[in-house]
């Protein structure tokens, strides 16, 4: 792929479009050893070897990294009055988006990417990632509503579930559970929840398909996902 010189080192994290103006100026940036004159001068993405001071800048055309979201960001790639999840990211991407939705109250587990073709493969409902929350409710949770999950909630004319897990950690007027679910409908978890009588205080979702949310990741934390994790997650 061809790109202009400025955006290549702009997406690799090299400086802003002004800055790398500058190094163009000063004669810093090379391409296959001749120097660029313009920040339009187009290098390709694959073939070309660019350097800046001598440094050899290799490009990398997607970014993935795993972010534990924090309550109070939403889901989206920008907004006026909101702090996006994207907000977190310090990247000069400016086509990376989040894999998915997590509600603005709900913590955890979320991809941000540019690669499309992942993302939908991993939201599409033929893909049939697995997804498992940590929830929190106000309510009694028992093995009868681990069965109805497990048998394919019906929660009105419009909102079926498909079967899904209920693991009961603590039973009692404020219950606890994992629940591993298969599709990401509208605000799934809390209305299956509210089907079986309980209202979600709390919710994190620590897996999808075979990505752990990262023990040592703090609420608004991210990081790159590792060559291993990116490999089995393109497996599904
Ligand atoms: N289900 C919900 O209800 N909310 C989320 O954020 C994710 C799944």
């Amino acid at each position: 792929m061809k790109l202009r010189i400025d955006k290549f080192l702009a997406d690799m994290g090299q400086g802003s479009r002004n800055e790398i103006k500058e190094y163009i100026k000063k004669g810093l940036v090379s391409v296959n050893g001749n120097k660029v004159r313009t920040p339009g001068d187009k290098a390709d993405t694959e073939l070309d070897i660019v350097e800046i001071d001598g440094a050899r800048i290799s490009y990398a055309e997607f970014e993935y990294y795993i972010l534990n979201k924090p309550s109070g960001v939403i889901s989206a790639t920008g907004d006026s009055r909101e702090k996006t999840v994207l907000d977190l990211i310090e990247s000069r991407r400016d086509d990376l988006f989040p894999v998915g939705r997590l509600d603005k109250d709900t913590e955890g587990l979320l991809l941000i990417t540019n690669d499309g073709q992942l993302a939908h493969r991993l939201l599409s409902p033929r893909g049939h990632v697995d997804k498992t929350y940590f929830l929190r409710v106000d309510g009694e949770l028992t093995d009868g509503h681990a069965k109805l999950i497990a048998d394919g909630l019906r929660v009105d004319e419009d909102f079926t579930a498909l079967p899904g897990k209920l693991e009961i950690i603590e039973s009692g007027p404020a219950s606890e559970a994992y629940l591993t679910i298969h599709e990401g409908k509208f605000h799934q978890v809390k209305r299956m929840m509210e089907a079986c009588g309980c209202v979600v205080t709390y919710l994190k979702r620590i897996r999808m398909g075979n990505l752990s949310l990262p023990a040592e990741l703090k609420p608004g934390e991210y990081r790159a996902l590792t060559n291993d994790e990116l490999l089995e997650l393109k497996s599904f």
